[in-house]
């Protein structure tokens, strides 16, 4: 396992990140300790949950992992999504942000989180108020750095330029989809996290399961993420996907290697990714996934995968009449 410091922080973090999503949900108490201590053998260091995860049970289940070995493992949180039934219990407003740290805190049995999440875009909430009440955060010590997850581009850099100019710390970390289906973060979020030094790990290296060799077109499994779950189902609807997963299953079969490994391998080939987030509701299916270190991944396997999807658009037109 290799480490590396994310973004400007002074923090080193295995190549790998392991997600607590399942935590709670399709992973039962015990088969999360056995994924939890994988990880550990494995040399990863770096765990991301969410506030939202099984209801807060994923935060739970980590904090007792962690107990008596915290000063070993990075961890995140994040906050955002709806986290209770009353009308202020979601986004991004200084009143949730502190709350939600709060209840974070109290199940990860921790006094503070290294990374924490903004969950997505709060658009009635201002930036300002969300970066100035993250930057409170940070003073009171109950989260180490602010991060942010699911935001474009534009808005991610609208909240840098809002920190600079008030003095208020600004995202170290940020939290797109990434994967070979789903490639949108490569036209603007990636060069921006390049040019402003930001740390990556994005989510869903394997397609939510796309690209595990299970789905195809015609192909489903009888249970699976993209059967089972309306959201994902339709984050991944398009035939096309279907079709690539198909190529990419071929071209891992021809040689002889998992496709989950090649597709984590991949997302970890792009010079502005910090750790692919990788997920698995058993160890047998992690272990897959934990081998894309192993894998000796070429530049030349990287252009022949990137080949078998499709190039999303660019953000501006006359492109072909680029200087460099
Ligand atoms: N910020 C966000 O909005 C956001 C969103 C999503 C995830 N995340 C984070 O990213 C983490 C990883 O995301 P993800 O779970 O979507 O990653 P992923 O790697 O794309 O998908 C993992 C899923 O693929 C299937 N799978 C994994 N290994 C397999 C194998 N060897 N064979 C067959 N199926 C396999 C399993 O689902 P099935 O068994 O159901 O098929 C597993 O739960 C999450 O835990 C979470 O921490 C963040």
């Amino acid at each position: 396992m290799k480490y590396k410091t994310v973004g400007k922080t002074g923090i080193q973090v295995s190549e790998l990140c392991f997600g607590t999503m399942s935590f709670g949900g399709n992973a039962d108490r015990e088969t999360s300790k056995q994924l939890f201590h994988r990880c550990l053998d494995k040399g990863i260091n770096f765990f991301d949950s969410a506030n939202v995860y099984s209801g807060g049970v994923a935060e739970e289940i980590l904090g007792e992992l962690i107990a008596g070995r915290r000063d070993e493992v990075v961890i995140t949180s994040k906050a955002g999504f709806p986290s209770g039934t009353d009308l202020n219990a979601r986004g991004s407003s200084r009143r949730h942000l502190f709350l939600a740290v709060e209840q974070s805190l109290k199940r990860l049995k921790t006094d503070r989180i290294e990374f924490y999440f903004i969950h997505r875009f709060d658009s009635l909430t201002s930036i300002e108020e969300t970066v100035r009440a993250l930057d409170d955060l940070r003073r009171q010590g109950k989260i180490l750095y602010s991060a942010v997850s699911n935001w474009a581009a534009w808005q991610i850099a609208k909240a840098l330029g809002v920190s600079a100019k008030e003095c208020l710390a600004g995202f170290e970390l940020i939290q797109p989809m990434y994967n070979l289906v789903k490639r949108q973060a490569e036209v603007e979020i990636l060069p921006l996290a390049e040019s402003e030094k930001l740390g990556v790990i994005s989510y869903s290296p394997l397609g939510g399961g796309l690209l595990t060799g299970k789905y195809g077109i015609g192909k489903r499994p009888e249970t699976g993420r993209l059967v089972e779950q309306n959201n994902y189902t339709k984050r991944y609807e398009n035939e096309t996907y279907y079709a690539i997963a198909d190529r990419f299953s071929a071209y891992a079969s021809e040689r002889g290697i998992h496709p989950a490994t090649l597709a984590v391998a991949w997302v970890l080939s792009h010079p502005a990714i910090t750790a692919p987030i990788i997920g698995a509701r058993s160890v047998e299916q992690l272990e897959p996934s934990l081998a894309a270190v192993d894998l000796e991944f070429t530049e030349e396997w990287r252009k022949e995968i990137t080949a078998l999807s499709i190039d999303p658009p660019l953000a501006t037109d006359r492109s072909e009449e680029a200087a460099n």
